[in-house]
């Protein structure tokens, strides 16, 4: 099986992992510091969000230069050391590639807007307009996509925010450049891409308005009804389906098997669209539906029988409870770690890849910044709601508050500099840091490792099919692994109650947490605790 589909992605946000120079912004050097650390959690590939030359607007997701290093992170030396160190770890590397718009900084762009006539003028989409935007296309942020430039009295458009110009993908050219950009990154050896906002490459040439829709906010996933518009013309284009294609066949000529995982939004058939009806287009997507979990057995299960009927293998499922543009998860669940363990037990031991966020290891909680003060270009634009009301809305507006910086220590700033950081560290005990949880056998991080381990150990988790079980108690999550002869039960109590549960024969313990004890043919599971068994009789043995 293809190494892609069997990892698991951990994503670190450059700018607030590790400081080494002390002006208070993560950077490379400061990453490669704690790769060790990385290695000792268990991650298999590292996905990191941009750190390419930019403004900054909206923290590297506005690129001004994709071959350059943003003097901020460090040089390109210092990614080539990174790189190879990383390789050296057996880990694999995946960087954050942003097809669809680049800064309005960008050079293409400058020369784009100085004139109907300049060469670049193609790259973007401009449009006239009679003293209106030539149509209705709302951006993923909600406002009208197009915005208008005087030098040339006409407008471009933008899928997201207005200094991140989208690039016309009906131009061969801009094919040509961004594959030029891929390979660049291929030569050096990087593992993958994340490809940002891959269903708004592609608009539909006939530029007519967009429907009406009674929807008004969107969900993390799902982009495509929202602000009282169907985004028919502006999202998840036929094209952009067959892109996905064009793209992978580009990266399958390399040798080293890099792979696409896509930020894509929309119905599952969209979802599917993009990973291709003979599995030939993006490799995965991120698959959000843990974003906004139930925490109950009924909720999860539901997800399993779904993504096992409509992505059976060859597809591979991802299960993504975290990133740098929602709320972190163990602010939902309650800041309570107990709970935050079944989580991780059912994100790791389903079939399909766990996406981790940097910090979700130690249960690194969110920021308190009100949308008045925040950095993040979304809260700028809505700075007069109030936090509780975006929060009772359930609308996630200032992002710096998942983004705030890694605890490592009990150190000044927990260790991540010894500068001013760049967004403050928010409340924490000594007991939040990597250094503490390492120590204590009973903490989240080291349930993580463990997570990572059985993973690496157990080809039946990365390879095996997945079967959910019926259970008397609704309170119980219960699912089998199997691969060849070798069978593994994962059981998941997210009650209030105490469950006992008859088991197979034949069994053999494997992890257990939260009080779960195995006696004979029962299982006792207190609230909250899990356990994984193997199921003897076949092959008793470890892959
Ligand atoms: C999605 C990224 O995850 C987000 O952080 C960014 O602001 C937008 N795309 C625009 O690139």
């Amino acid at each position: 099986m293809e190494w892609w589909k069997q990892t698991s992605i951990y994503q670190i946000y450059p700018w607030s992992f590790q400081d080494s120079n002390g002006d208070g912004i993560g950077d490379l050097k400061g990453i490669l510091k704690r790769l060790d650390e990385i290695q000792e959690l268990g991650v298999e590939t590292i996905w990191f969000s941009p750190f390419y030359q930019s403004p900054g607007e909206d923290f590297g997701y506005d690129i001004a230069d994709y071959t350059k290093i943003d003097p901020r992170f460090g040089t390109m030396e210092d990614c080539d050391r990174l790189i190879k160190e990383i390789h050296k770890r057996k880990m694999k590397v995946v960087l954050d590639m942003v097809m669809n718009h680049t800064s309005d900084k960008h050079p293409w762009f400058l020369e784009s807007k100085s004139s109907v006539t300049n060469p670049k003028r193609e790259f973007y989409i401009w449009k006239k307009g009679r003293k209106k935007p030539p149509n209705n296309w709302i951006s993923m942020v909600g406002k009208s996509g197009w915005n208008y430039d005087q030098t040339t009295d006409e407008y471009y458009y933008s899928n997201f925010l207005s200094f991140q110009p989208d690039l016309n993908y009906r131009n061969p050219k801009v094919k040509l450049a961004m594959f030029g950009v891929l390979d660049f990154w291929l030569k050096k050896g990087v593992d993958g891409f994340r490809l940002d906002i891959f269903n708004s490459i592609y608009k539909d040439e006939s530029f007519q308005d967009n429907p009406f829709s009674l929807r008004f906010f969107p969900t993390p996933d799902n982009h495509d009804e929202a602000f009282f518009q169907k985004k028919q013309y502006n999202l998840n284009l036929p094209e952009s389906f067959s892109f996905a294609k064009e793209v992978r066949k580009h990266i399958t000529k390399y040798k080293h098997k890099p792979f696409l995982i896509g930020e894509v939004s929309g119905s599952d058939q969209v979802l599917k669209s993009f990973l291709g009806e003979k599995a030939d287009g993006l490799n995965l997507v991120f698959q959000f539906e843990l974003i906004h979990f139930q925490f109950q057995a009924k909720f999860f299960k539901q997800l399993l029988l779904k993504n096992e009927t409509i992505f059976p293998s060859p597809y591979t499922p991802t299960y993504v409870l975290g990133n740098h543009d929602q709320r972190r998860y163990i602010d939902r669940i309650g800041g309570d770690r107990n709970k935050a363990k079944l989580l991780v037990c059912f994100q790791f031991l389903v079939r399909g890849v766990p996406i981790i966020y940097y910090g979700e290891e130690i249960g690194r909680g969110e920021g308190r910044i009100s949308n008045f003060k925040g950095k993040d270009p979304i809260a700028k634009m809505n700075r007069f709601v109030p936090l509780f009301l975006s929060n009772l809305l359930g609308i996630y507006i200032n992002r710096d508050n998942c983004r705030l910086p890694m605890l490592w220590d009990d150190s000044p700033n927990a260790g991540f500099t010894i500068g001013t950081s760049w967004l403050p560290l928010g409340t924490f005990q000594k007991e939040d840091t990597v250094a503490f949880q390492k120590k204590d056998p009973e903490s989240l991080w080291n349930h993580y490792r463990v997570m990572f381990q059985i993973r690496k150990e157990w080809q039946t988790i990365r390879e095996g099919s997945l079967d959910t079980i019926e259970m008397e108690s609704d309170d119980v999550l219960c699912f089998a692994r199997k691969y060849k002869d070798t069978i593994l039960h994962v059981y998941l109590n997210f009650g209030n109650s105490r469950e006992k549960i008859r088991i197979p024969n034949k069994t053999k313990l494997i992890y257990a947490f939260g009080g779960s004890i195995l006696s004979g043919s029962f299982l006792e599971l207190p609230s909250l605790s899990g356990m994984i068994l193997q199921v003897m009789g076949s092959k008793p043995s470890r892959e």
